[in-house]
Order: C-alpha cells, then sequence, then structure tokens
C-alpha cells in the first residue's frame, strides 16, 4: 500500500467494463484508498476480517468474497481456510501482484453477482462453478452499497447458493450521518447531502445498505445470528480538495459518523 497517492482529474481515472450502477475508478490510486479502507474498517471492527466464527467451521469446501476489490479479504479467508476453494469476484481483475501471492486454493472471477441466472449458460463462471445451489459454505460481502441495485436478488441469490448451515457476513455502510455516540440524524439538513441521497436514490441503490441487510435476508428465508454495528467516521484533508465543501459538515463537530453494520445468518 502506498502511503501517499496522487488524486487524478477524473478523465484519467480508468473503471470496469461491466454492466452495473458502479461508479468509482479501479486503478491503483483507488487500489491503493481501497486498502487503506479494508485495513481502516478491520481496525473499527476489532482487529479481524470477518466477524463470522468461521474457523470454528468444518467440513466446509467453497466459500466466496463477492465485490472482492483488491482481493485483501478473499486472501485472508484464503489463509483461514487452507483446504477451501475461495473465489474472489469482482466487476474489475484483481491487481497482478495480489494474484501473485495468492494462496494456491484462491480463485478469481468477474462478473456482476446480479447476473447470476441458472437458467442461462453455464459458459459463465458464476452460475458453473461459484453459485451452483447449495454448494457454499460462506459468503462474504463488504462495502457493495454503490454495486447493488437490488439488495433482494442479491441476498435471494446469496441464499440458493448456500448450503443448509452455510453463513452469510455482510458488511455495509449507511449514508446518513450521525452525531458522537448517538442516532440523531445530522445530514438530513445538508443540501450536498440530500443531493447525494437523491442521485444514490435515481441510480436505485440504497443508501441503507447496512442497516437493512437483514430485513432482504430474513425475506430470503435466512436466520439472522447477529448483528453489530459500528460507528465509521472519515474526515476529508487537504489532499482531497475537492471533498473540502463536504469537509466543512464533516468537521463541524468531532464524532460524526456514519452507521457501518455487520449483519451475519444462517440457511436453516
Ligand atoms: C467499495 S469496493 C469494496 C471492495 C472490498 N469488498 C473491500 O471492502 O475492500 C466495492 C467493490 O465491489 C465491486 N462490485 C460492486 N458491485 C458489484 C457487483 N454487482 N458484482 C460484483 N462486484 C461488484 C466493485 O467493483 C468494487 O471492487
Amino acid at each position: 500500500m502506498a502511503a501517499e497517492t496522487a488524486v487524478l482529474p477524473p478523465t484519467e481515472r480508468q473503471y470496469h467494463s461491466i454492466s452495473s450502477p458502479y461508479v468509482l475508478p479501479n486503478d491503483a490510486v483507488e487500489q491503493d484508498r481501497l486498502d487503506a479502507q479494508a485495513a481502516a474498517i478491520v481496525e473499527m471492527i476489532g482487529g479481524a476480517p470477518f466477524l463470522a466464527p468461521i474457523q470454528s467451521m468444518t467440513g466446509i469446501s467453497k466459500a466466496v468474497d463477492v465485490g472482492c476489490g483488491t482481493g485483501i479479504a478473499t486472501i485472508q479467508m484464503a489463509k483461514v481456510f487452507p483446504s477451501v476453494k475461495v473465489y474472489g469476484l469482482d466487476l474489475s481483475p484483481v491487481p497482478e501482484d495480489v494474484r501473485k501471492l495468492a494462496p494456491a486454493n484462491t480463485s478469481w472471477a468477474m462478473g456482476n453477482i446480479l447476473e447470476v441466472d441458472h437458467g442461462q449458460s453455464t459458459s459463465n463462471v458464476m452460475n458453473r462453478e461459484i453459485f451452483t445451489p447449495s454448494e457454499l459454505d460462506y459468503i462474504f460481502g463488504k462495502m457493495l452499497f454503490l454495486g447493488i441495485n437490488d439488495w433482494s436478488r442479491y441476498f435471494t441469490t446469496a441464499a440458493e447458493a448456500l448450503r443448509p448451515g452455510g453463513i452469510i457476513e455482510h458488511q455495509d455502510l449507511d449514508w446518513k450521518f450521525y452525531r458522537f455516540r448517538t442516532s440523531e440524524c445530522l445530514s438530513d439538513g445538508w443540501e450536498w447531502h440530500r443531493a447525494v441521497v437523491a442521485g444514490t436514490e435515481h441510480a436505485g441503490l440504497s443508501t441503507r445498505a447496512g442497516s437493512d441487510a437483514a430485513k432482504f435476508m430474513r425475506d430470503a428465508g435466512l436466520e439472522v445470528l447477529s448483528i453489530q454495528t459500528f460507528e465509521f467516521s472519515f474526515v476529508p484533508s487537504s489532499k482531497t480538495p475537492d471533498s473540502q465543501a463536504m469537509g466543512r459538515d464533516l468537521s463541524s463537530e468531532p464524532g460524526v459518523h456514519q452507521k457501518y453494520t455487520v449483519t451475519i445468518v444462517r440457511k436453516l
């Protein structure tokens, strides 16, 4: 992970080429940001990337990290499960240097999980290998709120692919900002925030991907084992000058945060 990266003009950024509402870039600058964010989130939730009791899972053979980004959690998962086939799925390719370091039980795949369709061709690795019915033991997904525009379909697809007793761990963020250690929402009065929410909803995305996950999981027939919430906070700096307007609101009082929710469910 680079200590500092330059902020590139939007025209010089690179993006995925698969049909999806996901708008963030996939270049080296973004990969550094994702790695830094992943490390910060692990610290925030207590030092381990996964909160499901996966070390104690036995007799398992297949797991997936959906929207794996740079593959950082996929590799951690592959190390926890050395005898399990672990897939990292994303819209974008995982960086070559990460692929070289990955344990032999890791496989990488490209695709949009919302396009899993068992009535369609088995030439698609998602249909043929990853999401075959009742075979996955552990499905991990983290920070997917900008990429999933149908959460009902997402969790139905995941539930169908899970074997009975299998676990889904979903970690995601809501797009409201709260006062320190409270549920008092500050952002409803921020003009830029109203524009972000309107744009997000216009794209069919949810601003409550973290806190609504349990509802969609229950609707997909899954049993909720635990829901944990954390205060996710970030403060823009002089290195991100385009974010200064946002920074004025975010840093107007200490501890302004979003809700980050970790939901763990089991298939009965
Ligand atoms: C914010 S990044 C998070 C990456 C990684 N999970 C992490 O926490 O470091 C979201 C990732 O999900 C991927 N993604 C978004 N929507 C997706 C979809 N429908 N199917 C597969 N991958 C998706 C994006 O390409 C991006 O790499």
